[in-house]
């Protein structure tokens, strides 16, 4: 009787807590890149949490402050394919939250990093196996101006001053939905570091509204890990949204 115990105590310990084991086998791993992002850390915090398995990626990996025995940070930078494929095993869900610095008060006119960049995410996927793309836009790509506007509000005016960005955004979106993927493309409004809310809104063929309303990126990063496991929003571009309103627009 002591040797079977000792026996099966063995196997329990060369596997691991059983709980541990059967929620990580059913939930899926996670690579995000961008890992850095203001809202990667509860999206990176919350998959833990569920006992995930995390990659998490950044032009410089010593700046990724977590420590976690599931979580891995490499370097990962987008214009170098064989960075993102040596990071990836091939069974994540890729979350790409990467997006280019930005100085208040400049005009961005030519941006190239989300169209490139995620081509390179692509690339990397297709070499490596992976199968799902969660990308990050805006719901900005929705309202470029064609000029400068002479009157409007802020959001207009923003998303003028900042045109290079979501033009770039729009490349980005046309590849991945030409790719042969599986992916969600999302376009959120400003976020903000607030408690959650549970008030997200989702725009699902139709513009996106509110544009100045605030989302919190608990409530954020609980989509985005419940888009890795269903097929909702898949291979859609949607909106983000709430009925909270941050600026006077
Ligand atoms: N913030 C908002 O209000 C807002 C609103 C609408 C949409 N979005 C979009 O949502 C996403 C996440 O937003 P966020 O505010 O959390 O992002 P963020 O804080 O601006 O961070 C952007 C990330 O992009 C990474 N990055 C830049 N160049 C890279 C490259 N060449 N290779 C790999 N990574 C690179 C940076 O990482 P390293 O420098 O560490 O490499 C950084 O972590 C972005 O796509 C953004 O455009 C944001």
């Amino acid at each position: 009787m002591k040797l079977l115990i000792a026996i099966l105590c063995l196997v329990v310990m060369a596997l691991g807590p059983i709980s541990a084991r059967t929620e990580s086998a059913e939930l899926k791993p996670i690579a995000v890149i961008g890992s850095t992002a203001r809202s990667a850390p509860e999206i990176i915090r919350q998959a833990l949490a569920a006992g995930r398995r995390v990659t998490g990626m950044s032009r410089s990996p010593e700046r990724i402050t977590i420590s976690h025995p599931n979580f891995t940070a490499a370097r990962g930078d987008v214009y170098d394919v064989d960075s993102l494929a040596d990071a990836l095993h091939g069974d994540e869900v890729v979350i790409s939250l990467v997006g280019p610095s930005y100085v208040p008060g400049k005009e961005v006119t030519s941006v190239d990093l989300y169209s490139v960049g995620t081509a390179s995410i692509i690339t990397a996927m297709r070499r490596k196996g992976n199968q799902r793309l969660i990308v990050t836009s805006s719901g900005g790509v929705e309202m470029i101006p064609p000029e400068k506007p002479t009157t409007g509000g802020f959001s207009e005016n923003f998303v003028w001053m900042k045109r290079g960005q979501y033009q770039d955004m729009q490349r980005m979106e046309r590849i991945v939905a030409n790719s042969d993927l599986e992916y969600v493309i999302l376009r959120p409004r400003g976020f903000r570091d607030a408690p959650r809310k549970n008030n997200l809104l989702i725009a699902d063929g139709i513009p996106t509204p509110n544009p100045s309303s605030i989302l919190s990126y608990t409530d954020f990063a609980t989509l985005v890990l419940s888009l890795t496991e269903d097929d909702r929003y898949l291979n859609r571009a949607i909106g983000v949204y709430t009925d909270e309103f941050e600026s006077t627009d």
